[in-house]
This record gives C-alpha cells, sequence and structure tokens, in this order.
C-alpha cells in the first residue's frame, strides 16, 4: 500500500530580504508546483529515495533529519517504510523546494508511524531544517508551504492569512539559473556592512511597499499592485539581487501587457513573476519564453485550495 502527502511550491508576492530584516513581506502559495512523499510500510528501517530531482545531490542529509526531528517530535517509535520523494518544484529557484520537500517528508513520516502532524508543529520543524539551507532563514517560506495560504508575514509574529478577493493571475518564469539563497541572504548582509544607509532604506522602502500592496490586495486593486511590484524589483535590482536575464523577462512580462512584475524569492537567478490579466496571458507567455525563460507556469491565487 502506498500513500501520498505533499506541499506547495511558494511565490514570494513583496518584501523578499527585507523581511530577514524584519520588515513584512507577503507570500502566496503555488498549489500547482507540488513536492509529493509517497510512504510505504516496510519491516525494514526508514530509507528516503529522492526521484526525479537531477541537482539534488547532497539534500539527503536535510531529508533524513527531517524525518528524525519529525519521529522525535512527536515521541513517535524507530520508523521503518519507504519515503519517495517526488518534486515538480525546480531547486536553488526562489520558489521553496526545500521547504515543500520538508513539509511533505514530515507529514509522511507521521503517517507512517500511523499518526498525523499538526501545522503549527510541523512549521517549526521545516524552520529547523530551513536553518541547514540558509543561515538565518526569516521563516516566511516554510509557514507559506505549510499553512497552504496567502500570507502577510513578519518574523516574530503570528503569520495572519490574506483574503484575496479579486484572484490573482500570476506567470512565474524560470530564468534557468539556480542561485542559492544562502548566497544572496549573505550578499545583503555584506552590504548593510558596507553601505549600511544606502542597504537600510531601501530594505525600509520595500517593507513600506509591503504595507501599500496589503492594501491593493484586500481591496482588488490589480493595476495599483502591478506597480508595487515593479517599485519592488527595482529596488531589489539595486540592492544587486536582480541579473541582466531577470530583468529581460521581467521587461519582457511589461512589453506583453502585465500589469506588473518583479524576481520572486532570493534572486540573483531562479524565478519572476508577472501579474498578467487573461486577456494577456498568450503574449506575455510568448514573450517570456522568446526572451529565454526555460519554463513559464501559469498560477492563479486567491480562494483557499488544498490538495492532499
Ligand atoms: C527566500 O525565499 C526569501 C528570503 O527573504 C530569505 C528569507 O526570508 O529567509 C530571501
Amino acid at each position: 500500500m502506498t500513500a501520498s502527502f505533499s506541499a506547495p511550491g511558494k511565490a514570494i508576492l513583496f518584501g523578499e530580504h527585507a523581511v530577514v530584516y524584519g520588515q513584512p513581506a507577503i507570500a502566496v502559495p503555488l498549489p500547482q508546483l507540488r513536492a509529493r512523499a509517497l510512504i510505504r510500510p516496510l519491516d525494514s528501517p526508514l530509507k528516503i529515495i529522492a526521484e526525479g530531482a537531477p541537482g539534488r545531490r547532497g539534500i539527503q542529509d536535510p531529508l533524513q533529519k527531517m524525518a528524525e526531528i519529525t519521529q522525535q517530535q512527536l515521541g513517535l517509535p524507530r520508523l521503518n517504510g519507504e519515503i519517495t520523494i517526488q518534486s515538480q518544484i525546480p531547486i536553488a529557484s526562489g520558489l521553496g523546494s526545500g521547504a515543500a520537500v520538508s513539509a511533505a517528508i514530515g507529514r509522511a513520516a507521521a503517517a507512517l508511524a500511523g499518526t498525523t502532524i499538526r501545522d503549527e508543529v510541523l512549521n517549526s520543524l521545516v524552520y529547523e531544517i530551513e536553518k541547514l539551507h540558509h543561515g538565518k532563514p526569516s521563516g516566511i517560506d516554510n509557514s507559506v508551504i505549510v499553512f497552504e495560504r496567502p500570507l502577510y508575514f513578519r518574523t516574530g509574529y503570528q503569520p495572519e492569512f490574506l483574503r484575496i478577493n479579486a484572484p490573482l493571475r500570476l506567470l512565474v518564469a524560470d530564468s534557468g539559473v539556480a542561485a542559492l539563497t544562502r548566497d544572496a541572504v549573505a550578499h545583503v548582509q555584506r552590504l548593510l556592512q558596507r553601505q549600511p544607509d544606502f542597504a537600510r532604506e531601501a530594505l525600509q522602502r520595500i517593507g513600506n511597499l509591503v504595507e501599500s500592496a496589503r492594501r491593493c490586495l484586500e481591496a482588488g486593486e490589480q493595476a495599483r499592485l502591478g506597480q508595487l511590484m515593479c517599485e519592488n524589483h527595482a529596488l531589489l535590482r539595486a540592492l544587486g539581487l536582480s541579473s541582466p536575464a531577470l530583468d529581460v523577462l521581467v521587461a519582457a512580462a511589461l512589453a506583453g501587457g502585465a500589469l506588473g512584475a518583479k524576481l520572486s524569492g532570493a534572486g540573483m537567478g531562479g524565478n519572476i513573476i508577472a501579474l498578467t490579466p487573461a486577456a494577456a496571458a498568450v503574449d506575455v507567455e510568448q514573450r517570456l519564453m522568446r526572451a529565454g525563460a526555460v519554463t513559464v507556469i501559469s498560477a492563479s491565487i486567491g480562494g483557499e485550495q488544498r490538495q492532499a
């Protein structure tokens, strides 16, 4: 018998990096893009198999560690069986692959022992694993992925779930360049040491944008939301977190009629997101592909879906 447990990818709409320094940020789950963990109860000690994810080398330890800390936290007996990971989320692309795999493993490990894990508990365990991937995570990735709801997040506070009234149509375009969150976060840390006034002001301005974006999301003001995305991209770019490939994708999306576009996640590679009205979706997608996107995924955000 096998059963499957999963968690979604995520996109940060506003506030990446600034959120590491106490500013708020807004993130949404990408339910169409999932990491799944299939369980097979056996009498042998737990084995975790990562399938079909090129470049996933070296990630075995965090996978084992996630199962181990789930077992310890829930006071479970030794885990027996197999967990097979199948992830549709590209790694090192800002879409939360690591946190989604951890969340799926936590759910699967609990199920192997015949129990379930509460989201609050799972969230704190996934956060522990996030710390292994990159030193100083804000906690936004694990929160949006575990709760699978759009959220307004600030480190040290309970995440606030956002009600998105007018559904958002996002195109998520992959530059095909892998970039580690750890490196991008370290870059901002260095900038804060070398140019503290400039970096602090940029991070504060990003925080201010997040507050405006929250109001627009709740009021369904998508045109203004798009402008705020462009402003957020410009600030991330000024902080040295964009790349020529990402800038070209943002420009292509805007030329095709997107209301706004920005890099999403840690940057320096990975993905951009474009807020794209339905009427412009085909044109924007084609332009993104011509501009060098490796893949373009369409996501509709709003309403509260959750898959098994
Ligand atoms: C990465 O998805 C988002 C960052 O803000 C890092 C973090 O919040 O831990 C760059």
